[in-house]
């Protein structure tokens, strides 16, 4: 057998960055799938001789390892019952719930905890042995959070970080995971825990407090040795970000800016478009947003034909119960509100269930005058930078959470507690009808922000602190 070829950085994550497509001749293609992560990753991942493990998002398929866009992916296999319990059962109906403050009911099951563990030992194993002497792995993720310590212990030259992209809890909620102790002790294997805002990193460190007794106050937690000393581990916020230049180019272009016309017109050139851009996610509050726009049709506040609603909502975990029951609540209401509002000639709501590719999802933002973000709880939101970073003549409203990371720096949006619908139902009058010029001065220093942190910043931010944290661990 042939030895594997060794990297100077390693990412781990649950997916690869690839989407699988069969050629017009039935073979299976690999082609790179839009995302942020991998877009700040890139250059990084080019100029240190970088591999990312992952799945490819299929069962029991795992081609060896090959390059896309010159980024070396390293393929872990999943057998149709690992998915079952680890990503669908674990990840997403334990895991996922709990942390985004049990807005549905988490599942507690022991078989998806062992298939967790094991699953993440093979992530483990896999980034272990490709990683070239004194590394970095870069751990992303909730579906991961077992494998900084099990890198640790399998290879202690390497320097860790991990990057949590969801919420958190507080311990009340955090405390009611049988497994509360084991998945701290987990993250804690890494020499630097990201997570979206401060609060998440606060949350962290009660945590660590409460289960282990540590000294913990983000940024430091002292994570003792056994034998007197400590090691330490910096936890702190490192909100991520897009891809800012990436979508101005896209927006820039006049085919896009024709798109936005044509879809416009092809609604009917309302005087209001609103915008709702998602994963159908039990999170992203799209229930309480068709309420209240529901609301404003019912006491003709808002007019079919004036106003309407484009709700994007791409499918997700499909196979997940909590997910079929709110698809099924959601197509209910939509049918509900346009049997109710629609004309011939108008719909009271555009939904599309379906993903997009991001030349589309940027002549929509072209197209929309308001941008709902609703989210009950969210890591960040991504979208809602999205629009911000779109909007290049500085018109447009976002009318975004409180509960989305997103608001800790956009500051300048509409806030809005999605369960306050009379809140929500004003904001979103507010921004229809908002002077150009209100929105210009929001808009502006909207995008100052957006600016300010993009992903490439994100990026190198986490791993210049990583660097840091790993030669004074050395230093000691
Ligand atoms: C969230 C998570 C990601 C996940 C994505 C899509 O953004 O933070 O880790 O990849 O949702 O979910 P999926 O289950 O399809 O990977």
């Amino acid at each position: 057998m042939t030895e594997p070829q060794l990297y100077d950085l390693v990412v781990v994550a649950n997916r690869l960055p690839v989407d699988r497509q069969t050629a017009a001749d039935g073979s299976i293609v690999w082609a790179r799938s839009p995302g942020g992560l991998v877009t700040a990753l890139e250059p990084v991942m080019a100029a240190a001789e970088g591999a990312w493990v992952g799945w490819v998002g299929a069962p029991d398929t795992a081609p060896e390892p090959f390059d896309v866009d010159g980024i070396r992916l390293v393929p872990v296999p999943l057998s149709a019952a690992e998915i079952e319990l680890y990503y669908e059962g674990f990840s997403n109906d334990t895991l996922w719930p709990l942390y985004h403050d049990v807005i549905a009911e988490p599942s507690f099951h022991r078989e998806w905890w062992d298939a967790y563990t094991t699953v993440n030992q093979r992530f483990a194993d896999a980034a272990a042995r490709i990683a070239a002497p004194s590394a970095t792995v870069w751990v992303h993720d909730y579906q991961l959070q077992l494998v900084p310590r099990m890198l640790r212990e399998a290879r202690p030259d390497l320097t860790i970080g991990y990057f949590h992209h969801i919420p958190f809890p507080p311990y009340g909620i955090y405390a009611q995971l049988p497994w509360r102790r084991q998945v701290v002790e987990g993250l804690l294997g890494a020499d630097v825990i990201g997570f979206q805002r401060v609060a998440d990193a606060g949350n962290f460190s009660r945590a660590v407090r409460r289960l282990l007794g540590f000294a913990a106050k983000s940024p430091e937690i002292r994570v003792p040795d056994g034998a007197g000393s400590h090691r330490s581990v910096v936890a702190k916020a490192f909100p991520i970000s897009i891809d800012v230049e990436g979508y101005e180019q896209l927006a820039e272009r006049p085919e896009v800016q024709e798109r936005a016309r044509q879809i416009r017109a092809g609604l009917g050139d309302p005087d209001t478009v609103f915008l709702g851009v998602d994963r159908l996610d039990y999170t992203k509050g799209i229930r309480h947003r068709l309420k209240a726009f529901g609301e404003l049709l019912d006491e003709g506040t808002l007019r079919v034909g004036d106003a309407v609603l484009v709700q994007v909502a791409s499918p997700s975990r499909e196979r997940v119960a909590a997910y079929m029951q709110l698809r099924d609540e959601i197509e209910l209401t939509v049918g509900r509100l346009n049997g109710t509002h629609a004309t011939i000639s108008h719909s009271a709501i555009a939904y599309l269930h379906h993903g997009y590719p991001r030349e589309e999802m940027v002549a929509l933002y072209l197209a929309a005058d308001v941008m709902l973000v609703t989210a009950l709880r969210d890591g960040m939101n991504l979208v809602a930078k999205e629009y911000v970073a779109c909007r290049l003549r500085n018109d447009g409203v976002l009318v975004l959470s409180e509960f989305a990371g997103a608001a800790d720096e956009l500051k300048n949006a509409l806030l809005i507690n999605p369960h306050d619908i009379e809140g929500l139902k004003e904001a979103m009058v507010t921004a229809a009808r908002m002077p150009r010029r209100e929105q210009t001065t929001r808009m502006r220093a909207l995008r100052r922000r957006v600016h300010d942190n993009d992903v490439a910043h994100w990026s190198t931010t986490f791993l210049d602190t990583l660097r840091h944290a790993s030669h004074q661990s050395s230093a000691r």
